[in-house]
């Protein structure tokens, strides 16, 4: 979405839907009241989680679709925040501000994604921008987890699945399968960029993977945010050239950069 009128990081929109997706996730989709800027794949918005003032922070989402007139977010409910976002309904206003944060270097062919649990919200949109050119390896705790697992799939060239559980796909941690499969890709395919979204360990798991075969490795990683926009420091993270901020020089970290 983009406009050729003024625009600002911070609208108003109106939520058009806020439906399940499995027993604990949602997809959140609104309209912006005014003119936004078009997102890239990887980048975040900080979303009012009520319409009242409790709780008073917002929170980051990743950008999972933006389609026309209307923004995607999928959203897993946690805590007090996702909680109170999970019960507002059509026609409700929030306040949002994005899109924030730097986005996933353009892959220039194929490439890996890796996908732990809801990480698939911010890898989603870089598998439908450069549809046909991955190999997604997503993993989940159980198949009710595993949401998108069908959408996502008729965007890459091959989808490779693990849930902890064993309810769908391998059983055990995607980092296990990304592992036996690597070696087993077709040919230079073992030399691809990986991108990966998902918990720090699973993160910590395939940046290891990556610099064992001296594969470039990009990672989104989540921090608790504050402010979102770089003024509170609350969001630092080591990395080989000192503290950064992962809501303004991330989400998105080349991995060798990262001190895990
Ligand atoms: C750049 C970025 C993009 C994100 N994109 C998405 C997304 O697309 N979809 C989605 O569902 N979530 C996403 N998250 C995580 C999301 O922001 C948190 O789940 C949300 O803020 C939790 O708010 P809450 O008030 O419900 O939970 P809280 O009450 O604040 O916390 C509940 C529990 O969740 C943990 N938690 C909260 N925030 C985080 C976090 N950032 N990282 C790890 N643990 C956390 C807390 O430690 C606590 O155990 C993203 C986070 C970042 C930083
Ligand atoms: S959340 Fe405030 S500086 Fe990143």
């Amino acid at each position: 979405m983009s406009s050729a009128a003024p625009v600002s990081r911070s609208f108003r929109a109106e939520i058009v839907e806020n439906s399940s997706r499995g027993n604990s996730f949602k997809l959140l989709a609104v309209t912006p009241l005014t003119g936004t800027i078009s997102p890239e794949p990887g980048q975040f918005y900080m979303l009012q989680a009520a319409d009242s003032y409790d709780p008073l922070l917002k929170r980051p989402f990743s950008i999972f679709e933006s389609a026309g007139e209307q923004l995607k977010f999928l959203y897993r409910i946690r805590g007090k925040g996702t909680l109170s976002l999970s019960r507002l309904k059509e026609g409700a206003r929030i306040t949002i501000i994005g899109p924030l944060g730097n986005s996933y270097p353009d892959p220039q062919g194929d490439f890996i994604a890796v996908a732990g649990g809801v990480g698939i919200a911010s890898l989603f949109p870089l598998l439908s921008k450069h549809a046909g050119k991955a190999h997604l390896f997503y993993g989940a705790r159980n198949s009710d987890e595993l949401v998108f697992a069908t959408e996502s799939g008729t965007l890459v060239k091959g989808i490779s699945i693990a849930t902890d559980d064993g309810s769908a796909g391998e059983k055990g941690f995607i980092t296990e399968h990304l592992r036996h499969c690597l070696g087993a890709l077709p040919g230079p395919a073992h030399r691809l960029p990986v991108y990966a979204c998902g918990p720090t360990p699973m993160l910590k798991a395939v940046a290891q993977m990556a610099h064992e075969r001296g594969l470039s490795c990009y990672v989104s990683l989540e921090e608790h945010m504050a402010c979102g926009i770089g003024a509170c420091l609350g969001c630092m993270v080591k990395t080989v050239s000192g503290q950064k901020r992962v809501c303004k020089e991330g989400p998105v970290f080349e991995a060798g950069d990262v001190v895990w």
